[in-house]
Formats: C-alpha cells, sequence, structure tokens
C-alpha cells in the first residue's frame, strides 16, 4: 500500500509506503530537510504542517517540541511522523536547509606558482614503416628529448585512451607531468586548472585556479548534502553505525557534491572538469575520513584518533573525482580526530603559525579549532561549540538565509534590526543571535548567569521567559520571533566552550589574555559576527578591537595555496608536525574553567 506524499510549496511529490517517515520521504525527493540528530526526534528541525491527510499518532518527542496550539494547528516532525493516507505537507522555509549563504571569500593567496603539475606542449612525428616504435614510447621519448626530462610511466587510464586521442589531435598534444608520471594528455588548445576544496561539515567551498599563473578564476559555495545524515560530524559517525548503506551514501553524497562544484566552477570560464589536472581537499578530519570512505568509528570514542593523519595523495578516480584521467587529490595533513586538515590550511593561509608574538588564531563553526602560537610553538584544542551559532536548537534561530535578522540593536527599548535580503523577518542566524544575547545583557536584561529579567518586551509564555523581539502584532498575527531563557542557556554553552578552549590554551601556555596581540577570526560564522558583541558577552577575550582580524574562509585559502605551491605544502607538513594537540576533557581543571566560562560578560 502507498500513499502520494506532497511537498509543498517546493513542489515534490511521489508514492511511498506507509512504513517511510516524512523525512526518509523528503530526503528520497530531494526536499532538504534539516535533521541535527539525524531523524531520533530530538533536534526538533525537521518541522514540518500537514495540511490535509492522515498521519500516525503524535509521538512524546513531538510534544516536547510543539506547543498545544502548534499540534493543533498540525505542525509535526518529519522524522516522527507516518503517512497514513495521501498527504499534502507544507515545509516551512525554517526547516529547509539551504538556500543559504555560503562564504567563499578569503585572504588574497600570495605564493610564487610552483605546483606539483607541469604541462609540456609536444608535437611528435606520426609512425611510420622506418619508425614503427608503440605511441607510448614514441611520445615519453618526444617529450624527454624536448624539454630534457625524465618522463617514464605514464597514468593507465590516460594510456589507454592515448593512441586515438594522438590520432585525432595530429600529434599535437598539451602533456601533463606530475613528478615522473604522465597524468593527463589533452588537446594543445585546454588549459592546465587546479580544483581547491574546502570541505565543511555544512558548507563545501570550492575554488578553479590556473595552475600556471596562479590566479583563481572562480569560486563557489554550495551546501554539504550530506547535511540529510546529521548537522554535526557525532550524528553523521553514528549514521555510519547504524547502516552500511547510509556510510556509503554520504561519501557518494560528499563526492556528488565535490563533481558538482568542479562542473560548475568549470563551466563559469567555458573549460571542463578534464582540465582539472590536480585538486586539493581539506576538511576536518571526519569529513576527511567519509570522503576517502576511512573508518570513523574510533574519532567519536575516547582517545579520538584518527585513521590516519599524514598527508595524502590519492587518485581522483579512486576517489570518484570526475577530473583528468590520472589527475590526483592531495589532502592535507590531519592532527587529531577533531583537528582536521582545515586547521592546518588556516594556520598556513593565515601565516600565524610564524608569528613570533602571541597568537591566537579560531575557525568557529559546528566545532571549533583553536590554535594559541607563542614562541614559535602551536598549542591546538577543539571545542565542541555546536551548532547554535548556526541557529540550530534556537527556537527561533535559522540559518544565514533571506529573511534571517543578521545584525540587532536596542535602543531605549526600540529594537534596531537588520534581516539578510532586506526581506522581513523569520528568525535570525549566527551574527544576529550573537548581537542579541550582547544587547540584552548590556541593556540589564540578562544578567551575569544569563537569567533573563524584566523589561517591557520580556513575557512569561507557556512557562517559560522569553523576550520578543518582533512581536505578533509586528508579523500580521504570525508567531512572534523570541528569545528564550533556553536559548540562552543553549548560547551559554556554545560560547562557553569556546572560551574555555582560549582559556585552556593561555593556562597551558602561561599566558596572560593581554598578552595577546592578535586574535585571528577564520569562518563563515567568525566573518559576519560583530566582534564587539562576541566580547560583550566574553566569547572572546577583551582586548581593543584593533587586535581582532576577521579572515573569511582561512581554510579554503590554504587550500589554494597547497594547489599552486609545492613549498606550501611542505609548509603544511611542518604546521601539523609542530603542533602541539591539547585533548580539553582531560585536563584536570577542565570543569572549572567551563563553569566560570559560561557567565556572560
Ligand atoms: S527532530 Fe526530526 S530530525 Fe531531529
Amino acid at each position: 500500500m502507498t500513499y502520494q506524499i506532497d511537498f509543498e510549496p517546493v513542489g515534490r511529490r511521489g508514492n511511498y509506503p506507509a512504513s517511510q517517515s516524512l523525512l526518509e520521504i523528503a530526503r528520497q525527493l530531494g526536499v532538504d530537510l534539516i535533521s541535527i540528530c539525524g531523524g531520533e526526534g530530538t533536534c526538533g528541525r525537521c518541522k514540518v504542517k500537514g495540511l490535509n491527510g492522515k498521519a500516525s499518532p503524535i509521538t512524546s518527542a513531538e510534544r516536547e517540541v510543539f506547543t498545544p496550539h502548534e499540534l493543533r494547528e498540525g505542525y509535526r516532525l518529519a522524522c516522527q511522523t507516518f503517512p497514513g493516507s495521501d498527504i499534502k505537507v507544507y515545509v516551512p522555509p525554517k526547516s529547509l536547509s539551504t538556500p543559504q549563504r555560503t562564504q567563499v571569500e578569503g585572504l588574497e593567496i600570495h605564493a610564487r606558482p610552483n605546483p606539483l603539475v607541469y604541462t609540456y606542449k609536444i608535437q611528435s612525428l606520426p609512425p611510420s614503416l622506418s619508425d614503427p616504435r608503440a605511441d607510448a614510447a614514441r611520445l615519453l621519448e618526444t617529450l624527454n628529448q624536448q624539454y630534457g626530462l625524465d618522463c617514464y610511466s605514464i597514468d593507465f587510464s590516460v594510456l589507454r585512451d592515448l593512441s586515438p586521442n594522438l590520432r585525432a589531435w595530429n600529434w599535437r598534444a598539451r602533456v601533463s607531468l606530475r613528478g615522473g608520471e604522465l597524468v593527463a594528455l589533452s588537446p594543445q588548445s585546454s588549459c592546465q586548472l587546479g580544483l581547491a576544496v574546502d570541505l565543511g561539515t555544512t558548507k563545501v567551498a570550492g575554488y578553479l585556479l590556473d595552475l600556471q599563473s596562479g590566479r583563481t578564476l572562480a569560486s563557489k559555495g554550495i551546501m554539504n548534502p550530506q547535511i540529510a545524515y546529521g548537522e554535526d560530524v557525532i550524528g553523521r559517525i553514528a549514521r555510519t553505525r547504524e547502516s552500511l548503506a547510509d556510510a556509503k551514501r554520504m561519501q557518494e553524497l560528499a563526492v556528488e557534491a565535490l563533481n558538482q562544484l568542479a562542473a560548475e566552477l568549470c563551466a563559469e570560464v567555458n573549460a571542463i572538469p578534464q582540465e582539472i589536472v590536480e585538486a586539493v581537499v581539506v576538511g576536518n578530519t571526519a569529513m576527511h575520513h567519509l570522503l576517502l570512505r576511512l573508518p570513523v568509528q574510533q574519532l567519536a570514542r575516547a582517545p579520538y584518533v584518527p585513521a590516519v593523519s599524514d598527508a595524502l595523495d590519492v587518485k581522483a578516480r579512486d576517489v570518484g573525482l570526475d577530473i583528468a584521467a590520472g589527475a590526483y587529490v592531495h589532502l592535507l595533513p590531519n592532527i587529531a580526530g577533531f583537528v582536521g586538515s582545515d586547521h592546518v590550511a588556516m594556520l598556513l593561509a593565515t601565516e600565524a603559525w610564524k608569528a613570533k608574538e602571541v597568537v591566537l588564531a579560531l575557525d568557529i563553526g559546528t566545532n571549533t579549532e583553536i590554535a594559541l602560537v607563542s614562541k614559535g610553538e602551536i598549542a591546538s584544542v577543539s571545542c565542541a561549540s555546536g551548532p547554535a551559532f548556526e541557529g540550530a536548537h534556537i527556537k527561533h534561530g535559522m540559518r544565514a538565509a533571506a529573511g534571517a535578522i543578521e545584525h540587532l540593536r536596542l535602543v531605549d527599548d526600540r529594537l534596531q534590526y537588520h534581516t539578510i535580503a532586506g526581506t522581513p523577518p523569520v528568525g535570525f542566524c549566527g551574527s544576529g543571535i550573537l548581537d542579541t544575547l550582547a544587547q540584552l545583557y548590556l541593556n540589564g536584561v540578562l544578567d551575569k548567569n544569563g537569567r533573563m529579567g524584566e523589561h517591557a518586551r520580556a513575557r512569561t509564555y507557556e512557562g517559560q521567559r522569553e523576550f520578543i523581539l518582533i512581536s505578533e502584532e509586528e508579523r500580521d498575527g504570525a508567531p512572534a520571533i523570541t528569545i528564550t531563557q533556553h536559548d540562552v542557556r543553549q548560547l551559554q554553552l556554545a560560547k562557553g566552550a569556546i572560551r574555555t578552549g582560549i582559556q585552556a590554551l593561555l593556562q597551558a601556555k602561561g599566558h596572560a589574555e593581554e598578552e595577546i596581540k592578535q586574535v585571528i577570526i577564520a569562518g563563515a560564522f567568525g566573518s559576519y559576527i560583530d566582534v564587539s558583541s562576541a566580547v560583550t558577552i566574553g566569547m572572546l577575550p577583551s582586548l581593543p578591537l584593533n587586535r581582532f582580524r576577521q579572515v573569511g574562509n582561512a581554510a579554503g585559502t590554504g587550500a589554494r595555496l597547497a594547489l599552486v605551491s609545492r613549498n606550501k605544502r611542505a609548509e603544511a607538513q611542518k604546521i601539523a608536525r609542530r603542533v602541539r594537540y591539547i585533548e580539553l576533557a582531560s585536563l584536570p581543571d577542565f570543569q572549572r574553567l567551563f563553569v566560570q566560562a559560561m557567565y556572560l560578560g
């Protein structure tokens, strides 16, 4: 028995059995419902509204998430709901993981191009009865003679098409060499392109570069489609334990995303992905392992070790990447289970690792990696800051999409705010959430402990204190946008985790806060925040604002540098060897630091 399930307003429909939840059906129809908990019923993000039809009974998980009023209105959690008839389902914008602002901008790259792959134009004589050498030997000998090289091997996939290609191109070709191996053969008119990717838990940033000049030709960000399997790495690792099929699908999704990026970036410059002769990928250790289909279970269990931490060079085709036939993907080294090659790339791009003075560098995300550089040493920690600053677990939190309040001020009880794309507010994203917390603290609505006091805009609603940002009247009868006491607690946990990491590093290296000469903030969230709000709530140390530097996607910049310069690759190895990883949970002082870091101000 199947039922027709119709998702509106996205307009996707199909017939499915009653045994599949609406979340599973949505996934199959390509409706990107947010599912942070991976369908456990605990994150409350996969909200949908039944417009008509019958469904399975309301579960206790749903009673916890929805108010009685919302339940009467037909709101359900997609992961908890199974169809009992044909159903039309409304998907609110906040439940969709796209569209989202994906941030690819980073620092300019300044490195003399010195790529691992070089191309050479060759022209050889065609074979004849007096010169019947094999095509491959003819090609290599011509190349070695013409350029004084010592190339001795040809990638097998290149070899397969070599004879017809050389004839089709009239014995003129462009040859790409990586060390002593011929990895690509193309027409003389083709380009020599490279692909750099920052494979994040939430977003994937891709850059197309001309390997010879080192110029970035195009860049683009897309959502990581693995997000349907959980928004943080722990959720995704758990899914791989439960289902081998899910593990395989997650790898396929990552590769599909990379291939999509490669195709779209090439299309922008009238090229084709087969002109990409080298790729570099950076990411956190879990993303790195999932992409390579390496085991990930041990990452989530103490002592949280990676399967491999050295830099790797693997054939792109072995990963599933559809670029030049014999091209390689280079993966920068990881440091620990929760400090990946994106951290190495960030340190490489910002040059923080070379600093003579005390420098703090953070890449804020669902997982925040922090490095403290001092006296030529680098100490790093990883903090589970969680997705609260990305809007998850926050009642009216949302991703950085149209209608999200991104900046907010409370002046004389009046709110001033700005939304992304200038559209009417529907919720608030990370930077708006941070501003809200800071403004409520500065205006005395929240005390040091985060307790919400009295204010004209504060109320108790359904047993919980909340502060009204946009009232029902201001929204023409739609539910008010509020920040609740529970939200404040979640945010204190997130900011507490980050500050604990900073304090632990300072303590480990014997430095006082004031000694930090520069704070480098990397990452999408970090580039949009108002630093003074982060300082006000105590997430970042109280230092003069001119010591803070927001650098955008530094991991992506690091990946680009490693793509165009073999010297930068060597530097990345040096950084990875120099970083001393500190496991926060193992510090005897951890609990005390964390409790202190939870205070506002
Ligand atoms: S509550 Fe449904 S996916 Fe988390």
